[in-house]
């Protein structure tokens, strides 16, 4: 029979500035969800990256699903009605509705779900991200499913050398879903000349081509085309299976290594490497940096073991201190040139006002 994982997270407040929600918060949290009956999901693991706090749901009632939907918004809900008495910083941030209207994507909260049948045996990984947006994904997507640099599987597996269909969406269209699906290797050129716009095109879901089935689903939120102004990062999600017929683990983790520069830091207005982490690591230097936890789990009938987190581990260590010259590097531009995002993402910010009144004092010789 098939299962769902649902993993659903928001910021709804944090101690400090935007570092990390408070145990009280989590708390909360868990005793609300403790508070549901079996009927309603099999299993949950809650988590934190950052000022992000996430559920990890499994159950059987597919993805969308509304009941699965309101009970996520209701937990989140219950949580800022605990931040909002401890006055922590941005309660209910990425809560931008009033109410909960069929599904919670769309509402702020970053939503990556997959149906699957449940292999004989089930591994698969969570990431979970801070101060950066959805296109933090694509290029270690692109690279694992695609380059044998990364992935040698794609030489050495013929369960994986057929490729993958990969499911890129336009993220600038917010009326409707704007989708386009590329497969690999032909398609890797067009894959990443869309891929290479991060702000724009982001990866959706990847399937096999051997198997059919689904190895990843992303979030693809972007906050600032739902509320229309600046009400911090998206902080994207993203579950992927591996080995057999997918990539393995360490094929997944290894484009992490990189520490690539993407959207975010402070104010959600810089680039910045991605530094990958242990989980519930607090943020910290110049609101940062971008950040990314991976957690790895198997699921027997909706059933999770406990996680393990693909980061704790010496190699880590040295990817951290080299994402941190990196970091630094960059800071030394401060505001100039590529330290900063592009006007088209700054323009949900006060930029814009200083803009149109600077606009006024300019003249003509
Ligand atoms: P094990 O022999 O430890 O299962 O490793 C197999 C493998 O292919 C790792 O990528
Ligand atoms: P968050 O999206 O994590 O709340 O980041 C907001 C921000 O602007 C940090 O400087
Ligand atoms: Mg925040
Ligand atoms: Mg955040
Ligand atoms: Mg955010």
């Amino acid at each position: 029979m098939k299962i769902t994982l649902s993993i659903i997270k928001a910021d709804i407040g944090s101690i400090g500035g935007h570092l990390q929600p408070s145990d009280k918060l989590l708390n909360t949290i868990e005793e609300h969800l403790n508070s549901y009956g079996n009927d309603q999901f099999i299993d949950f693991y809650l988590g934190y990256t950052g000022d992000d706090v996430f559920i990890l749901l499994t159950h059987r009632k597919g993805i969308n699903n509304r009941q699965i939907h309101q009970l996520a918004w209701d937990t989140f809900m219950v949580g800022t009605a605990t931040a909002k008495k401890q006055r922590l910083y941005g309660a209910g941030q990425d809560l931008l509705s009033d109410s909960f209207s069929g599904n919670i994507k769309g509402l702020g909260p970053a939503v990556a779900e997959m149906e699957i049948e449940e292999r004989e045996n089930e591994p698969f990984l969570v990431f979970t991200a801070d101060k950066t947006d959805p296109g933090a994904y694509n290029l270690p997507l692109y690279l694992s499913f695609c380059d044998p640099m990364h992935n040698p599987g794609l030489l050495l597996s013929p369960k994986i050398g057929d490729g993958f269909t990969f499911t890129v969406m336009d993220v600038s269209h917010t009326e409707q879903d704007r989708i386009i699906q590329l497969n690999t290797p032909e398609d890797i050129y067009n894959l990443a000349a869309l891929l290479r716009d991060n702000e724009r095109f982001v990866v959706e879901s990847i399937h096999s081509r051997k198997s059919q089935e689904q190895a990843a689903a992303a979030s693809t939120t972007r906050l600032h085309h739902i509320a229309g102004k600046y009400v911090g990062k998206d902080d994207p999600v993203l579950l992927v299976r591996v080995q057999s017929h997918f990539p393995a683990v360490g094929e997944i983790l290894s484009p992490y290594s990189i520490g690539h520069y993407v959207a975010g830091f402070m104010r959600g207005s810089h680039h910045g490497p991605l530094m990958p982490v242990k989980k519930n690591t607090t943020v910290s230097y110049f609101d940062g940096p971008p950040m990314v936890n991976a957690l790895a789990f198997c699921v027997s009938e909706g059933k999770l073991t406990e996680p393990v987190d693909c980061f704790d581990q010496p190699f880590w260590d040295h990817i951290r201190d080299k994402v941190s010259r990196k970091s630094l590097d960059l800071r030394e531009q401060g505001f100039s040139g590529p330290a900063m995002l592009p006007y088209s993402e700054l323009e949900y910010g006060g930029i814009t006002h200083k803009m149109e009144e600077l606009e006024k004092r300019f003249d003509f010789r």
